[in-house]
């Protein structure tokens, strides 16, 4: 028996990187992420992700232990706070679906991404970056849109930019739960032990990205809360303009999902939305989650 070969050994895929007609993102053609990935190939693939901030893989017929595996490649991963909708002995990936099962339960998070947001914004560490796997796809509506929060402050006023540089805002898991919740009854509802691991986190509104050093706008209408220190109608205010300009169509791509996609992004530089899938259709994805470094 031979043995697979190991990261550092294993053979160059010879893959390329196509931008995209648009503000962000790129597609890597050529790479099988079922294969071995050498540290040569895998440092293109990090280098493109920082560049492009979105990166879409076709075609890519892995298993859940292979999208797992990839993405640990880019750090440890978190564990969704909705134990409900694990796949199951993969504690790692979060059902993504609005299938409901024979007994009526939900097979997933269904209405994942309603509200424009950055993975895991609300706790102290968000994330690094997460990765989407399709399974079953509509065939209309099911589109994720991704936001590029570099441009949406490098697009600010300078005097805008100078006044949220120095502002905080609390990021908040409950937010919008219970709105959620009144409109998607199957959502379920959160044990204590669920709510204290959501305790609402302060976030600076201006990020720096770890790796680029590039500035970011980090404020969302699904997660952010308040601009700490602020009187509530001030702080409504501020975060109603910046949610409108954070989202402007001249900084979005708008992804059509196609079977097999695995789509990658850095949510310290982009926000997402999901664009709704028709109630009649059937939508299942597979999300893994990096966990990230403390924002600064
Ligand atoms: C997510 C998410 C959007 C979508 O899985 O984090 O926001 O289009 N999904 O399913
Ligand atoms: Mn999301």
């Amino acid at each position: 028996m031979t043995a697979a070969p190991t990261a550092d050994t294993a053979p160059h895929q010879d893959f390329e990187v196509r931008p995209f007609d648009a503000p962000v993102g790129a597609e890597i053609v050529g790479l099988d992420i079922g294969r071995p990935i050498n540290e040569a190939d895998f440092r293109r693939i990090h280098r493109a992700h920082l560049d492009h901030h979105v990166l879409v893989f076709r075609d890519q017929q892995i298993t859940p232990d292979q999208h797992i595996a990839f993405s640990r490649r880019f750090g440890p991963l978190e564990i969704h706070v909705l134990h409900q909708f694990h796949l199951e002995g993969h504690p790692e990936i979060l059902i993504v679906s609005n299938i409901k099962k024979a007994d009526g339960e939900p097979l997933g998070l269904g209405d994942a991404g309603a509200y424009w947001h950055s993975d895991i914004s609300y706790k102290p560490h968000p994330s690094l970056g997460s990765l989407l796997h399709a399974q079953e796809l509509p065939s209309e509506g099911g589109d994720t849109l991704f936001a590029d929060q570099h441009l949406a402050w490098e697009g600010l006023s300078p005097g805008m930019q100078q006044r949220i540089l120095p502002l905080k805002a609390e990021h908040s898991y409950l937010a919008k739960y219970e709105e959620l919740r009144a409109k998607n009854p199957w959502r379920p509802k959160l044990s204590q032990a669920q709510i204290d691991k959501v305790a609402p986190a302060v976030q600076p509104v201006v990020r720096t990205h770890p790796e680029t050093g590039r500035k970011a706008l980090f404020v969302s209408e699904h997660f952010t809360t308040r601009i700490v220190g602020l009187p509530q109608e001030e702080s409504d205010a501020l975060l109603a303009e910046l949610f409108a300009h954070s989202v402007k169509p001249e900084y979005v791509y708008r992804h059509l999902w196609a079977p097999h996609d695995l789509v990658f992004w850095d949510n310290r530089s982009l926000m997402h939305l999901a664009a709704g899938t028709p109630d009649e259709l059937r939508r299942k994805l597979y999300r893994t989650t990096i966990e990230g470094d403390l924002p600064f």
